[in-house]
Parts: C-alpha cells; sequence; structure tokens
C-alpha cells in the first residue's frame, strides 16, 4: 500500500475521507464558535463537500445521529453527478487531545472503511489543535492504516477475490505535509519492523525452526546490523547445558542470535540489551502438553519475534543507541534423546537446575542468554520478552502484558512507555517469599514453583540468573502475542505487541 501526503486542496474524485470533530460538551472551543452549541463539527472540507451534495452530509449527520466521537464513523453512497462515489466521515471526538496512539488508531478505522476501494483520499482538518502537530499526527494516522492492512496470506491459494482487501494507495491531505512525510519514514521503520515480527510469529513452526528463524535475521545485516548465529558447537563451549538440554530432543539443532546495532555517537558506549524466547515450537517435551490448543506454540517464539523486529525498526530509523538483540532459538520435543523430568542440568552462570517439568522450559533457555548477555555485553539495561506462562493469562487476559523488575525507575520507564502506545504493562511483585518455591532437593534450584503465583516464580527463577546491580526486566508476553479477535491495530493472528512498545522505550530515555 502506497501512502502520501499533499496539501488540502479542493476535494477529489472518487472516495473522500473526511474527519469531524465533535462539539466540545459544555465548553466553547475554538472551532466551535458560530456554530450550535451542540452537534458535530465540519471540518472545511466536509462543509465544502455538504455544500457541493446541496446539505447531504448534514442531513446523514442528523439521520444517523452521527455525533463526531472519535472512531465512529459514517458512510454515504453519493448518487448522482457529483464527483464522488462515497464520503466517509471520521470522527476525532477532541481534536486538541489527539495523540500519537490516537492516530494510529484513527488511521486503523480509517482504512477499514476504505479497505474495499482501490484507492482513497484522506482530508485531515482541524487536527493542527492536537499537542503532537498536524503533520506528525498525518503520519501516525498513515502508520496505523498501514498496520490494520497487515495480512498474512502466503499459504492461501484458493481465496476469494472479492474477500482481498484492494487498497493500493492513500493520499493523505493535512495542513503539513513536509512535516509528515519526514515524520513518516520513522514511522513506516516501526512499522515495517512490526511486520516482520508478525511474519516471524505467524509462520509455523515446520518452516520456522531455529535455523531458518537465524537465516532469517541475517537479513537484517543489510540495514547494518552485525549478525551472529552461535551454533551448537559454540553453546557447548559456553557451557549453555540449560539451554541446550531443551533443544536435545529436537531434530532441529538450537542456535543463540546476537544482533548488534551500533548507532550512538560513542560506539563504545553499554548497550541495552533485549532479549527474546524463542521456543520455535513448544510441545511440553516428556511433560507433554494435551492436544487442544497446542498449535499456538508455533508463537512460543514470540519474545524473540518482537526483538527481532524491534532491532530493524532502530537500524532502518538510524536510532542514537547502542542496542543488542539476543534470541535463544530452541524447538521442544519429546524424543528418545529428550531431557527428562528430573534431569539437572548445569547452566552457563554454574548453577544447577532440576528439570521437574520440561514444559517449563523458556526459562531455561533465557537463565543461558540472560547470562550469556551480561557476560558479553556488560549491559546498561536488559529487557527480556517471552510467552513465559499460561498463568500470565489468567491473570492479566489479553489486555496487559506481566512486567517484573529489579529496578523501579526501570519499571516505570516500561509502564509509561506501554501506555503512550497502548501495549501496556501490569507490574507484578518479586521477593523471597516466592523465591523459597524453587528449592529442590538436589540441585541449586528446580525449574517450577508451587501451582501457585506462577508467573512470578517463573521471574524470580529467571532474577537467579540476573546480577544485582544490573537494570533488569522481564516481560511475560503470553497473553498478548496472539490475539483470534484482532485488536485495534492488528487482525487475528499475531499482534506485533512489544515492537511500538520498546522502540518508544528506546526512543524516550537511550537515544542520545
Ligand atoms: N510457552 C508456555 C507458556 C504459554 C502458555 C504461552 C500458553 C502461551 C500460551 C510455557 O513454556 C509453559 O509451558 N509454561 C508452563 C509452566 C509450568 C509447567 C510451570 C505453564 O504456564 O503451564
Ligand atoms: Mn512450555
Ligand atoms: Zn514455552
Amino acid at each position: 500500500m502506497k501512502i502520501s501526503f499533499s496539501k488540502i486542496a479542493a476535494p477529489a474524485r472518487g472516495v473522500v475521507v473526511v474527519t469531524v470533530a465533535e462539539a466540545a460538551a459544555g465548553k466553547e472551543s475554538k472551532a466551535a464558535k458560530n456554530k450550535p452549541a451542540s452537534g458535530p463539527v465540519l471540518g472545511r472540507s466536509a462543509a465544502a463537500i455538504d455544500m457541493h451534495t446541496k446539505g447531504a452530509l448534514r442531513r446523514a449527520i442528523k439521520a444517523a445521529e452521527f455525533s463526531g466521537k472519535r472512531e465512529k464513523t459514517l458512510q454515504l453512497l453519493v448518487p448522482g453527478e457529483g464527483q464522488f462515489t462515497r464520503v466517509v466521515l471520521v470522527g476525532v471526538g477532541d481534536p486538541t487531545s489527539l495523540d500519537a496512539f490516537a492516530a494510529e488508531r484513527l488511521g486503523a478505522v480509517i482504512y477499514d472503511t476504505v479497505a474495499r476501494e482501490p484507492s482513497a483520499t484522506v482530508m485531515l482538518e482541524g487536527i493542527d489543535t492536537a499537542k503532537a502537530g498536524a503533520g506528525e499526527l498525518a503520519a501516525h494516522v498513515a502508520g496505523g492504516a498501514r498496520l490494520k492492512s497487515y495480512r498474512f496470506d502466503k499459504y492461501r491459494t484458493k481465496e476469494d477475490k472479492d474477500a482481498k482487501p484492494k487498497l493500493k494507495s492513500i493520499v493523505i491531505q493535512c495542513q503539513k505535509p513536509a512535516e509528515a512525510a519526514k515524520a513518516h519514514d520513522a514511522v513506516t521503520a516501526l512499522v515495517d519492523g512490526s511486520f516482520l515480527t508478525r511474519d516471524l510469529v505467524n509462520e509455523p513452526a515446520n518452516i520456522l525452526y531455529p535455523e531458518s528463524f537465524a537465516n532469517r535475521a541475517k537479513s537484517l545485516t543489510k540495514d547494518g546490523i552485525t549478525v551472529e548465529v552461535l551454533a551448537e558447537p559454540a553453546l557447548r563451549r559456553l557451557g549453555m547445558g540449560a539451554l541446550l538440554g531443551v533443544g536435545q530432543g529436537s531434530a532441529r539443532p538450537s542456535r543463540v542470535l546476537v544482533m548488534r546495532w551500533n548507532g550512538a555517537r560513542d560506539k563504545s558506549k553499554a548497550p541495552v540489551v533485549l532479549v527474546g524466547k524463542g521456543v520455535c515450537f513448544d510441545t511440553g517435551g516428556i511433560s507433554l502438553k494435551p492436544p487442544p490448543g497446542m498449535w499456538d506454540m508455533k508463537w512460543d517464539m514470540g519474545g524473540a519475534g518482537v526483538v527481532t523486529g524491534v532491532m530493524q525498526t532502530l537500524a532502518r530509523r538510524k536510532a542514537r543507541v547502542n542496542v543488542v538483540g539476543l534470541c535463544g532459538l530452541v524447538e521442544n520435543m519429546p524424543d528418545a534423546n529428550a531431557q527428562r523430568p528430573g534431569d539437572v542440568v548445569t547452566s552457563m552462570s554454574g548453577q544447577t537446575i532440576e528439570v521437574q517439568n520440561t514444559d517449563a522450559e523458556g526459562r531455561l533457555v533465557l537463565a543461558d542468554v540472560l547470562w550469556y548477555a551480561q557476560q558479553r555485553f556488560k549491559p546498561r539495561v536488559i529487557v527480556d520478552l517471552a510467552t513465559l506462562t499460561g498463568a500470565i493469562i489468567a491473570a492479566l487476559s489479553e489486555h496487559y502484558a506481566g512486567l517484573f523488575a529489579n529496578n523501579d525507575d526501570l519499571a516505570n520507564k516500561l509502564t509509561a512507555a506501554g501506555t503512550a502506545v497502548g501495549e501496556r504493562l501490569w507490574r507484578f511483585p518479586m521477593g523471597d517469599e516466592y523465591d523459597r518455591e524453587l528449592k529442590s532437593l538436589i540441585a541449586d534450584m528446580k525449574n517450577i514453583g508451587g501451582p501457585r503465583a506462577g508467573s512470578i516464580t517463573a521471574a524470580q527463577f529467571l532474577q537467579r540468573f540476573v546480577n544485582k546491580d544490573t537494570p533488569w526486566a522481564h516481560l511475560d508476553i503470553a497473553g498478548v502475542v496472539w490475539n483470534e479477535k484482532g485488536t485495534p491495530l492488528a487482525a487475528p493472528g499475531s499482534t506485533g505487541y512489544g515492537v511500538r512498545l520498546l522502540n518508544r522505550f528506546i526512543a524516550d530515555h537511550y537515544e542520545s
């Protein structure tokens, strides 16, 4: 889908989308001056179209009781000789309160209304009152439209032509098209990174396994990222017994993926390190999962998918920051060679782990990658992302991801970034009471706690592999990586949750 920006000009032909503000209740807003005290406020273009069509817009607004409430739409098929085949009114609510996320959502709503047209013109008016500026908001409207346009249809050979969206191009008219086009570069980097994440997460596990995942990531070298893939002999030399134990029942050898973007002015500045759980398929291993829903475990590499997408985004928008993305890539299978419940493995840190449940595998993978991250990169901060526990879904459903941290400042920064982009985080407590549950009779720890607070005991396990003085946060994203119904910005399937959050977190706090 091609997106371009231009000045607001005399109404175009074809399908046109115009914005309508909601009348400010009670207070006299600038836009509402000389207008009746209540009722939606047409932008200048909408008013012109209304004139052109002899009042059809206002009549429709009245008949449909359209208020201009944000994200509400009203469509008019315009009969007769007029220039337009269709006019779509989009409510923007109170335009002064529009921010980037609200603009993205508007873009997504707009996309849905015009997806079946070959092209559309969007006239964004009256949004210059918002804090973010008209150009930037227009760029985010475009970004939202593109995010919503994503489809994963490479395996459909028989789809009905009419079922496919036809939209090829959108022209967005706004007050500051040059600014919009400029801001759109960074937005494009973000959308492309989100698409990479969604593609990785949507792929089935017969196509995407540790080796093929790593091979896809190698394409990031063309964006200026240094990509290194550690194969099993190297992992053995490093002593990654916890990670290797998970993969030992699989015909697909394990990998650790190292991606480096050195964009800071000071090339030696300690990096932000992102770590992703990349279990390309999680059968549970010998502690085998039941069949219903097991297909979902193709997206147990969601954390690694986010890390890879964010790296691409940062590189493509030339972010002034040093970031390392690390992914522990394995497949958890039952097999004659698989690890058994009760096996003891030695992690790279030297700590030993009794593997009581082979389905608690993500933490075993992360234990070694977290340790490696600290040994090699001496990070400023580590954030790991993992579809770690079913318990986080029981606690938060799909509406928040779980946040665990050893540092309040880091937790607050992540929470704020998540709120800003609509990828929300909810912090959980940690503490010795929970950590005690990991006591083992024969090793330094076991890999599961008791039946309660499963997401917290999982986080406690990870924390045993993090140095006290390294600010660290763990995001349990099991509930948000995939959404059967779709989200405001994504079709059903992989959501890309986390890419926008981490991009924002880094942009707000770590770029020099
Ligand atoms: N990958 C799963 C967690 C998961 C469950 C992600 C559902 C997405 C949807 C993880 O490896 C797992 O199996 N966790 C176990 C841990 C338990 C054995 C302590 C769980 O949550 O049941
Ligand atoms: Mn598991
Ligand atoms: Zn898993």
